[in-house]
């Protein structure tokens, strides 16, 4: 089974709800009967006029929105307005507990899902911020885990800072434990230099992101700063980081910013072939977005990974 089967499999074995905001896009309603007919979830489709034909429940969330954000200065006008956007009211649906998850984003921007998910679901208990994990399956399985990676971040945080950084390798390699499966995450600090082959700053928030990760998971196999060639091929690890756990056998990246993590994505899948698709990690409760040039295929692989994620 690839990684997408494995995923999927697992969905089956414990029926989540997952609720689906862009509820009259062509792409979405097809998912929705895909995943319906395949056993996947049980999605939600939501529409401006199905969330207007219950006035009752519409009103409940408008009250619990404005709670949740009145002390950052929203009035009950906005509150109701806000709620009646199919986004929101999504996501207020999986904060109270009335649905497991939510994927949007064939229509939205990254920015526009992101956000109300950062507002109103919020980080899971002990983790400091949202972040993403690419999963990563490429042609050449000499590489990772038999071909799987994962990346991170691509998707969430522009600029993250040290401590911002060793928090995304431990959430990574949870991801990579809990949605692939990969019972021995290896986790490569990217850089442009490999154990002090170069000098900057910029290393040296790399070099301090790899000592943060490693106390906040010392179990984990992290290292770092390395070269992609030092993590990942095995005779360039060994000679440019002898010793290190992790140098040539990785199978988690972890990317120093936003720029670098999404042009390396875009690269793998574009040039190297891989097939992908994108989770959040850190949040209360899980919510994916969705590339706007999304397949239908893409849209029930991401509800199947949301639905194991809230298992
Ligand atoms: N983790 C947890 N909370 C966060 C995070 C984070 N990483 N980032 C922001 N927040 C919270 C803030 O604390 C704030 O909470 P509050 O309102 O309760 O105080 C809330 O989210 C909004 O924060 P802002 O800083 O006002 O939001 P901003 O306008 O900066 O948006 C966003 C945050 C959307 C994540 C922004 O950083 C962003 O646009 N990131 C890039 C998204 C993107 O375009 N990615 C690339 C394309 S995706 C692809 O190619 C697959």
């Amino acid at each position: 089974m690839n990684l997408v089967e494995r995923i999927k499999a697992k969905a089956k074995s414990d029926i989540k709800r997952i609720v689906l905001p862009e509820g009259d896009e062509p792409r979405t309603v097809k998912a929705a009967e895909a995943i319906r007919a395949e056993g996947i979830a049980e999605p939600i489709l939501l529409t401006p006029e199905s969330i207007a034909a219950d006035v009752p429940r519409l009103e409940r969330y408008a009250a619990a929105l404005y709670e949740l954000r009145k002390a950052k200065g929203i009035t009950e006008e906005a509150a109701a307005k806000l709620a009646a956007d199919p986004m929101y009211y999504g996501m207020m649906m999986v904060k109270l507990g009335e649905a497991d998850g939510l994927v949007s984003g064939a229509v939205h921007s990254t920015g526009d899902m992101l956000r109300p998910a950062l507002q109103l679901i919020k980080t899971a208990p002990g983790m400091k911020l949202v972040s993403s994990s690419f999963l990563m399956e490429c042609p050449n399985r000499d590489f990772g885990e038999g071909g799987l990676l994962v990346y991170a971040d691509c998707v969430v945080n522009p600029c993250p800072n040290a401590e911002e950084l060793g928090n995304i390798a431990v959430a990574t390699a949870e991801t990579a434990r809990k949605l692939c499966g990969i019972s021995e995450p290896r986790v490569a600090m990217l850089s442009f230099s490999t154990k002090g082959s170069a000098n900057h700053a910029l290393v040296d928030k790399v070099r301090e992101a790899t000592a943060i990760a490693k106390s906040l998971a010392p179990d984990t196999l992290i290292d770092g700063e390395l070269q992609f060639d030092a993590a990942l091929v095995p005779e360039v690890g060994a000679l440019k980081a002898p010793g290190s756990p992790v140098a040539g056998r990785a199978n988690v990246l972890v990317f120093p910013d936003l720029q670098a993590g999404n042009i390396g994505y875009k690269i793998t899948q574009r040039l190297g072939g891989a097939s992908c698709f994108a989770v959040l990690q850190g949040l209360a409760k899980p919510c994916n977005d969705l590339s706007r040039g999304c397949s239908v295929d893409d849209i029930v692989n991401t509800v199947a990974a949301t639905a194991v994620q809230a298992q």
